[in-house]
């Protein structure tokens, strides 16, 4: 029973104390995260790798890229396993390390020496590895701002991998307008510059990337919304497209929506644009609010509810048996360049 499955998991808990550390990322189940020892969204999760000296096993609740990071971020004593190995990423997935070379040579016929890659985390390790070996650096969704403004100090333009929504929406909220963006389409090998912008001017290249899930909150639902109950207010993660994110009250990342709705007004309605589990635990943790989804068939990242109660059972009694059941490993080379990377968002939180 799921009671047994339960009792299981905390005497194992219990029986490991601090040689386990379970990380749990805010889009998880409500039956993994109740045995997280921490929760945070991707920026959080990065910083509490790096600073835990302390465990020897580190079993990630979150997806594949999230454990890599945690891999390459701790010591080699240490070692990340992830419960599903199928809990990948669709984004991450749109962006491979030989469509980005190829780009890269590509763009550098157009552009030369002048552009810094930066790669949101929810990309590969050898994303993060080709970005710190030219310069550049991960961003997250909390300190995109903060990297694009540094990422404009060293290079005149920016190739934002692989979320271009997230890409468009930061640098439009820096002043940067649309008609200096254009879109680098990995699968036609092409530029998409859809305001026929002079390469001169063009300051930001987008990869075509999104994610699935907040690419389902649309312009449709805010506006159905603002009809039929026009007092809710609309909070959405920047990875919705950038229509939704400027029809929306507020937008931000998972860290400010969970903020947000922690010191809102009582009594107050809120539909929030993000993963399911979210807000649903939103939901339930503020009662005195009024929250729904802003997608009323909701969005669930199938691939963050790939870690249920199952997979984390499985994994941590063959961790009692001695077996490592999907250890997360990073190649060293490409944990070298991409520590580059992932350092220099780190030194700047
Ligand atoms: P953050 O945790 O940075 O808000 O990212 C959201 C997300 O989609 C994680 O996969
Ligand atoms: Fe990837 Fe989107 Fe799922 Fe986050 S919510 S893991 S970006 S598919």
């Amino acid at each position: 029973t799921t009671a047994e499955k339960e009792a299981r998991i905390w005497a194992i808990k219990e029986k490991l104390g601090e040689k386990l550390f379970i990380p749990g990322h805010h889009y998880q189940r409500d039956e993994v995260i109740q045995f997280a020892d921490v929760t945070g969204d991707s920026l959080q999760l990065a910083q509490l790798a790096a600073e835990n000296k302390k465990a020897e096993f580190i079993v990630f609740c979150g997806v594949h890229f999230m454990a890599e990071t945690a891999d390459m971020l701790t010591e080699d004593n240490q070692q990340v396993l992830l419960p599903d190995l199928k809990a990948g990423c669709s984004m991450a997935d749109m962006a491979n390390i030989d469509q980005t070379e190829k780009a890269w040579s590509q763009l550098k016929q157009l552009f030369g020496e002048t552009m810094l890659p930066l790669t949101y985390v929810n990309s590969t390790a050898a994303i993060k590895a080709f970005c710190g070996k030219y310069g550049g650096a991960t961003v997250t969704s909390s300190n995109a701002q903060k990297m694009v403004q540094w990422a404009f100090t060293q290079k005149e333009r920016l190739l934002f991998l692989p979320d271009q929504h997230l890409g468009r929406n930061t640098a439009y909220d820096l002043g940067i307008p649309l008609e200096q963006m254009v879109v680098w389409d990995p699968i036609q090998e092409q530029l998409v510059n859809e305001f026929n912008t002079p390469l001169e001017e063009v300051k930001v290249i987008l990869w075509k990337g999104h994610c699935s899930v907040h690419e389902k909150f649309t312009t449709s639902h805010i506006e159905q919304l603002r009809k039929n109950e026009p007092e809710t207010k609309v909070i959405v993660h920047p990875e919705c497209t950038h229509e939704v994110v400027r029809q929306a009250d507020l937008n931000g990342s998972t860290h400010y929506i969970i903020e947000t709705i922690k010191n809102a007004e009582k009594g107050t309605s809120w539909a929030i644009g993000t993963e399911m589990n979210l807000v649903q635990r939103l939901a339930k943790t503020y009662s005195d609010l009024s929250i729904v989804s802003l997608n009323p068939t909701m969005c669930a990242c199938l691939t963050m509810n790939r870690i249920d109660l199952d997979h984390l059972l499985w994994s941590l009694e063959d961790l009692m048996e001695g077996k490592l059941r999907h250890p997360i490993t990073v190649d060293k080379e490409i944990t070298k360049d991409a520590c580059l990377a992932l350092q220099r968002m780190l030194e700047r939180p």
